[in-house]
């Protein structure tokens, strides 16, 4: 019956993780995926999520299913986390959001939203942009172009080739946008920036896409990395915005997320939401409960909330911490690359800069592990094996 199906590629991300899986190397590493490691290398479930889940277990609910947009509380406390304590858009009551399977879920909510009711079927992506962003709109049918955004000549953010394209979008077309902590490439637009792609997004009359799937990571604190939505929504943009917690909550497994859809008032969200419900009901019905608790826990009491917000800074600083001593033992092991933008860089992820050839040098003759792209997630990155792997990295590029 299946005959005529052919073998697929594996994930450009999670395949990575097989590979390494199979390999017998001791000294193997993989930074391939983004998911924090602990500096013992081990995963890493935040203290503040252990009291919430004791919380959550103590309260013995029950496992009734949620809405089809999920917990209530947990939705409420989300759009908060994103827009803030004094959000006009929050008082004013002119948001939705639903709960989400995570950050993909969420983008996938998004794009079926959009495909369905955007005016255009366009969405412009930054290069180079997440590897499942573009399957995710792709499969919901919408048309997937690109705006440059790295300038592989300073691994920095390429500010005149993205205003240039993005003053050449049609109106009326959709635009991503992560809104901090790029992923892969580890830069992001300064405020200055951030206020100019505002305004020229905001004369193109185009539609904004948030993708907010490292909130605290790239600065240690939620609200600074919240900026660009916040500032966005002041300037008077109706935005959608996907949010994770993966990461920043260590809740990977759990599958937690939200998606927002900013409307003009109250009556057009009461109309948005009830056509997202018609979405999400033939997908998967409704989302999965329990991570959602723990999160709501930690949003909702202030003294977890305070030691969350400690627990997002300790991974941030850990992971500064490794840029700094990758780079140090760079030179030490005497390369003469410039190797500046592994500190320049922020968030999860450092775009190293090397050739696909060097990638699989890694792979091959170091057990090192990373996507083709030469993207590394220093979250993998530990003080037992940064000098390992500032080594194999100099092996692969002197
Ligand atoms: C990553 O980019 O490594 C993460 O967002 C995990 C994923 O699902 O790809």
């Amino acid at each position: 019956w299946w005959s005529h199906v052919e073998m697929g590629p594996p994930d450009a991300i999670l395949g990575v993780t097989e590979a390494f899986k199979a390999d017998k190397n001791p000294k193997k590493i993989n930074l391939g995926v983004g998911a924090y490691r602990d500096d013992q290398g081990k995963p890493f479930v935040l203290p503040s999520v252990k009291e919430a889940e004791r919380q959550v277990i103590a309260a013995n609910l029950d496992k009734e299913y949620a809405g089809i947009v999920g917990l209530p509380e947990f939705t409420k406390l989300s759009a908060k986390l994103a827009l803030g304590e004094n959000s006009a858009v929050i008082k004013d009551n002119r948001i939705f959001t639903t709960q989400s399977i995570s950050g993909t879920g969420a983008l996938r909510i998004g794009s079926e939203f959009l495909s369905k009711y955007s005016k255009t079927k366009v969405i412009y992506q930054p290069t180079p942009t997440w590897g499942n962003h573009v399957p995710v709109f792709k499969f919901a049918g919408m048309d997937v172009k690109q705006y440059r955004y790295y300038d592989k000549s300073t691994c920095g953010f390429d500010e005149a080739g993205a205003l240039a394209d993005i003053a050449q979008i049609p109106e009326g077309s959709v635009i991503l946008l992560h809104a901090c902590a790029h992923n892969p490439t580890g830069v992001d637009p300064s405020r200055e920036q951030w206020k100019k792609i505002s305004d020229i997004v905001k004369k193109r009359n185009l539609f904004v896409f948030f993708d907010m799937a490292y909130q605290g990571f790239a600065s240690g604190d939620v609200d600074n990395d919240a900026f660009a939505v916040r500032y966005f929504l002041e300037q008077g943009h109706n935005i959608v915005l996907a949010q994770s917690f993966a990461k920043n909550m260590g809740l990977y497994g759990e599958r937690v997320g939200a998606f927002s859809v900013v409307c003009a008032d109250a009556d057009e969200a009461a109309r948005v939401a009830s056509q997202v419900k018609i979405l999400i009901r033939p997908l998967y019905s409704n989302p999965p409960v329990h991570g959602a608790r723990i999160a709501s826990r930690i949003l909702a009491d202030p003294a977890l909330n305070k030691q969350w917000l400690g627990d997002v800074k300790l991974m941030a600083d850990r992971i500064i911490t490794m840029r700094t001593q990758l780079k140090d033992l760079l030179a030490k092991e005497g390369s003469t690359r410039n190797w500046e933008h592994i500190t320049n860089q922020i968030g999860m992820f450092c775009f190293t800069g090397i050739n696909p050839q060097q990638v699989e040098k890694l792979i091959k003759e170091h057990s090192v592990y990373l996507t083709k792209d030469g993207r590394i997630s220093v979250a993998g990155i530990s003080s037992n094996n940064v000098a390992y792997l500032a080594h194999a990295l100099h092996q692969v590029t002197k």
